[in-house]
Parts: C-alpha cells; structure tokens; sequence
C-alpha cells in the first residue's frame, strides 16, 4: 500500500470507535445473482471491508443476520424486488443505498436497475466507510448526469505515452492478446469506483496499425476484461486508414469505397467487441489528415464515420481542437471559426469534443467560446488530466479546482446561469453527453508518476459523474482514502491541495498570461521564444511583450475573438473596467504602468504574483513537512523531494520570467521583491 499501488483503494483498517460502528452494520455479505459484474462488486466488498474491519466478513445466500450486505437488482432477487424501491429514475448507472428490514433481520440494501448500477454502489457504500460516514440510516440514491465518462489515453502502440509521465503505456500490445495482466483488472477496479465508463486505448494522433486484424484481438481482450467493470472501448482512429490499410487512393469521406471501407472495418471490430464504443478522432489538426484534405467539412468526415457505427450502436467524438498555420487568424478563434457553421450538420451519433480553453489545456484560461455557440451539437468537454503544462508529475497540483473554474463558468449562452456543466449536461435531444479526460496513468507502481497525480485521475471521475460537483469535497474524500483519516492530516492536504494549482498560474502564467512554456516538452519556462516555424507557436505570441507593455488584445480593437462570446460574457471580459484580473492579459495588452484595480501597476502586480507563486510553494513544503509523523515514510520522503522540484522550478520560472520582461519594460523590481538568486 505505501507504494501507492492501490491508489484510493487502499482500505486500511479504520480506528478503534470506527472499527466498533461498523463491524455490526457489516457482518455478512449477500450476492444476489452471479454475472461478472455481481461477483466484481461481491469480491471488492470482501476486500475493502475485510481491509477495513481487519477480518474476513463471511459471504451468504440469503440475508441471515443482522448487519448483512444485500445487493443486486429486483430482475436477480425477490429479497430485493419485495423492498418495492424507487429505481425507475436512477437509470442505467444509478443506484440506491438503503438501511431496511429484510427477513426480521437489520441490512444494508445496495440496488439498481443494472449489474453496472450495484457495482457503482458497492464501491459508494466502501467509500461511506472510508471517509468514516456513518453506515447505518442510510437512504441514498445517486446516478450520472453524464452518459460518456471517458479517459483519453495518449498512448502509442511501442508504449510510448504522449505527454505522459508516468512510465510506459499499461497496455502491453506485445504480450496482449495471451496475457492478461492482473493490472488490467486492476485499472478498471479504479475506474468503476468512480463511475469512468469508457477508454480510448490509443494517441488521437493515431497510427492506423490500431485498425489491424492483429492489433484487434488484442483490443477484444482489454475489452473482456473491462467489461464486468462497465468500461467500454474506444478507438483513436487515423483518418487515412483507408489509404494506409485498405490501400486506397483516397480517404475522401464522400467516396463510395472509402465509406464502404470504413464500413466493412466497422463490422470487423464489432465481430470481436459487440459493445464497441466507438471512435475518436483527430483531423486536420497539427497535421493530422482529415476530410479537408479532399475539400470536405468535418462534418461530413465524422458523419461518415458515424453511418459506419450506427448499424452497432457506437458514437463519433470528433475534436475541435484546430487550429492552422494558413489562418492568419488568432489561434484562440479558430475553431469556433471552423466547427459555428456545422452546428446542425452533425448525425445524431457524433459529438464534438471541445478543450476546455481555447488554446491548449493552460494553467489557465477562459471557457472555450464553442460553449453556447452550438445549440444543435452535443458538445463533449475535454480536459488534460496529465500534467503537460503545470509540471509534469513533479509540481503538486491539484486540477479539481481548475476544472471545476470552467465547469461553474457561465457562458450567458441561454440566459444567466448557463454553466458549461449545464450546457454538457444537455444532449441536444441525442440522449448523448459526455466528458473525457486526457489519462495521466502508465506503468509506474503508483500509476501516475506521483501519489498527488492520483487525486486528478479521482476528481476527474467525480466530476465527470456529478459535473456541478465540489472540488473541495472530492479533495478531501481523496484525502481521506489515500493518506489517513486524521484530521489535521486530512484538514492540511485539503487546504494544501486547494491552493496548489493557483500557486502554479502564479509562478508560471499569472494574470492572464499562457503558452509561456519551453518549446517542445513544455516543462520551464520559454517567454522569450520567437523562433518558431509555426508564428502560433512563439511564446511570444502569446505574450506580446515589448517597449510599451503586455498581453494579447482580443477586444474589438485587436483580434475580437472577444465578440465569440455571448454579449454579456463579452462585455465583461471586454472591458478593463470589469475583466477578471485571471483574464486582463488574456483579453488585453496594457502599458507596464497600467493601474490595477488595486492601484499598484500591472508591473509591479506581475512581479508580485510570481513572488507568489514561490512562496506559495513553500508554504505547500511547509505544511508537508508538519504531517512527517503522521505519513509513512516512503510516500512522506518521495513528496518532499518532489515539492522540492517544484520549489526549484518555481524560482526558474520567476527569475527568467521576471529578467525576459524587465528587457522590454526597462522598469525597476519593486521594492520588497526578493532579488533572484
Ligand atoms: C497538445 C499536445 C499534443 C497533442 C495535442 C492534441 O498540443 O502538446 O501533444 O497532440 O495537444 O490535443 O491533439
């Protein structure tokens, strides 16, 4: 456990006045029916409350004691159909916890309409004992508000991850499909505690091979053995496979050859995974082929692609994540420019899969404008749960909050209080939602390259379940279940971890700032860089830094991408009476002397925002340092030394922040900024 293999399963033994509590409300667990999934949520009931009583707790038949454990659905138990309970609106996923009488005897209900549904309960009645929530009394019902809960993993097919930093690819295609890994079951165990119903197993920047017979056989395995877990597969799929594979001419989408060639290929992976879930798609993006290679819309490449899977069921995510060295346009607009006039022009088994910001997956930035901006379109939200821009595994921070920032923004898009989480919660009458999440897992024994990584990997599937959920909460469940239930222990790492990506913006990308990393693997700083092939890729582009000030104007007198955004938004953001100070440079270009609304100058503002960000991270070593008795030492000494990275990097990134801008404003540091060492 404390090498952090088991990540928020770790189910040590609660304290002395819990151990007492629950042992009575626990004493027998009761399987009612016998599918794969049933059996997978009878075993983690046997090993989280064995783990937690610190006793084996006897399995039963039939509920013959006080304190039993009874789960199943109505269809696979008269015990459970008799309690009469109100699953009708829980769905396919949601389930019911309940404290009732079965039998003359005490017991713990754990019921739904599907297998998938008990699972998930199962995992929520562990996860009441692992926060040391009270198990008796219960009567709760909880179900997803998203349909698609999708983790994205960049992987290649040799194991390299892309923009990942916690070791190889778990999918080893070598010895797949023969070998099962038992850490296959092991992922899926992680993602069904909390509610992840899907993974695409390959890079959107595909290599077609994925779409070989060979490469199939061993995706059908993966697909086995997530399915007791209700995880279904997905594809990233080359957009010129026909060329590459069917050896075709073209890869037009409108081609009758190529349509049958997708079609054909479409059959082929449903012969092997019946519950497919469908195919994910780059296209022209970062030079990656797509149907305007052949002078067609996106719309008519993932339609194309969508008439393929609909015979099977299956779903088209077609990203929006595009941008052009051709288009003399602000990168931050283009794929509004691009993906606005196809609303409507999408077969009812597509969605569009949108960045949450319009640029790359920053420490910060506002809300994609295609939030609101396509009222036909089911929009799927894509976050990055690796940390490409906010330091690899190294740097603590925490995403919750950073997601939960775009999730809460409102786009004004049909009146006040519509929320991007509200806006991804409608499927635009497709009954498809979604959300993904960019994987930060590989093979490092603690998956993630670091135990605090792991929290994103959590709170991303939490707040893909509930998407209005509280980053704080989730913050402190995690906590709970990884570290200990102590409460300074848990009280420090919450608070801890809610200032960390706050503390990231400042000493990397403060107000408003982005794209300011080094080029190529994105770790350190890079404001300076201007060399670039690609204009939109320059730091500097971004930064437009000179003689006379900072920042990007994108109001009506700049590049407008303001006027993308619903009035209200617009002219919140617009104006540098109301504009976020987290925003001024993102919308704006201001002189070095400009006044902020605190009255000190935007210069010595910046300088003290990365000031900031360094203290801030050692206040995170501080506060680190306080729980050494309390945090087994492996896991205590591997976090020291990491935040002691990150407190390096910090200072990096402020003093060469600090000395590229001071060359263009030619103004002195504040006084009371420590001077860089
Ligand atoms: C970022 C990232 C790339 C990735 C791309 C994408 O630009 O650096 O590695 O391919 O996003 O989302 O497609």
């Amino acid at each position: 456990a404390e090498d952090g293999y088991d990540l928020w399963l770790r189910y040590q033994p609660v304290g002395q006045q819990w151990r007492d509590r629950y042992a009575s409300a626990a004493t027998q667990i009761v399987a009612a029916g016998d599918s794969p999934t049933i059996r997978a949520a009878a075993s983690e009931l046997s090993r989280g409350l064995g783990g937690m009583l610190g006793r084996g707790v006897a399995t039963a038949s039939a509920v013959t004691r006080d304190g039993a454990v009874l789960f199943g659905t109505p269809a696979t138990s008269a015990a459970i159909a008799a309690l009469d309970l109100p699953l009708a609106p829980l769905g396919d996923e949601g389930y019911l916890i309940r404290s009732v009488d079965v039998d003359g005897h005490r017991a713990t209900v754990i019921a739904a309409n599907s297998d998938i549904g008990v699972l998930y309960g199962a995992f929520r009645f562990l996860k009441l004992m692992q926060t040391r929530q009270p198990i008796d009394g219960l009567d709760i019902s909880d179900a997803p508000k998203l349909k698609l809960r999708v983790l994205d993993h960049w992987d290649n097919l040799d194991r390299h991850v892309e923009r990942g930093y916690a070791g190889l690819s778990l999918w080893d295609w070598f010895t797949l499909p023969q070998w099962h890994n038992p850490r296959y079951t092991d992922y899926a165990r992680a993602n069904a505690s909390i509610g992840i119903n899907g993974a695409v197993l390959n890079n959107v920047n595909a290599q077609a091979e994925i779409l070989t017979p060979r490469y199939l056989d061993k995706v059908a395995a993966l697909a086995d053995i997530f399915r007791p877990y209700g995880i279904k597969v997905y594809l990233s799929v080359k957009f010129s496979a026909p060329i590459a594979l069917g050896g075709l001419k073209t890869a037009d989408p409108l081609d009758p050859k190529v349509r049958a060639w997708w079609q054909a290929k479409a059959d082929q992976i449903y012969a092997r995974v019946p519950d497919f879930g469908g195919f994910l798609v780059k296209a022209n993006s970062e030079g990656q082929p797509g149907p305007q290679d052949y002078h067609r819309t996106h719309a008519d490449g993932a339609n194309m692609l969508a008439a393929a899977l609909k015979p099977h069921g299956g779903v088209v995510m077609w990203r929006a994540f595009v941008y052009s060295q051709h288009d003399s346009e602000d990168r931050a607009k283009q794929a509004y420019n691009e993906f606005k006039p196809l609303d409507g022009k999408f077969a009812d088994n597509v969605l569009v899969q949108v960045k949450n910001g319009p640029i790359d997956f920053q420490p910060r930035e506002p809300f994609h404008p295609l939030f609101g901006a396509m009222p036909k379109t089911p929009l799927m939200l894509e976050l990055q749960v690796t940390k490409e821009y906010l330091g690899f595994n190294t740097h603590l921070a925490y995403l919750g909050t950073m997601w939960a920032e775009t999730l809460d923004a409102d786009t004004h898009a049909h009146g006040p209080g519509t929320t991007v989480a509200r806006l991804i919660e409608n499927g635009k009458g497709t009954g498809l939602t979604g959300i993904a999440g960019v994987a930060n897992i590989g093979n490092d024994r603690n998956w993630t390259g670091s135990e605090f990584d792991q929290a994103n990997w959590y709170a991303f599937g939490r707040l893909a379940w509930n998407p209005q959920a509280s980053a704080e909460h989730i913050a402190r469940d995690w906590t709970r279940m990884t570290w200990s239930e102590r409460p300074q222990v848990v009280d420090t790492i919450t608070a801890m971890m809610m200032r960390s990506r706050e503390a990231v913006v400042d000493y990397m990308t403060p107000l408003g700032l982005a794209h300011q990393m080094a080029t190529g693997h994105h770790h350190g700083p890079g404001p300076w860089v201007s060399n670039l092939g690609r204009p939109e890729w320059n730091p500097v582009y971004y930064n437009r830094a000179d003689g006379n000030g900072i920042g990007f104007d994108r109001t009506a007198s700049g590049s407008d991408a303001i006027a993308q955004y619903a009035p209200p938004v617009a002219a919140e953001f617009g104006s540098l009476k109301t504009v976020p100070d987290k925003y001024l440079l993102w919308f704006h270009h201001v002189p070095w002397t400009y006044r902020m609304k605190s009255g000190e100058t935007l210069w010595d503002a910046l300088i003290e925002h990365y000031d900031r960000g360094v203290q801030a991270v050692a206040g995170l070593q501080r506060d680190w340092a306080s729980l050494a008795p309390f945090i087994d030492k492996r896991r205590f000494d591997e976090e020291t030394a990491f935040l002691e990275i990150q407190h390096q990097d910090a200072l990096w990134w402020r003093n060469a922040s600090i000395a590229y801008f001071q060359s263009k404003s030619q103004l002195p540091l504040p006084a009371g900024h420590a001077e860089p060492p």
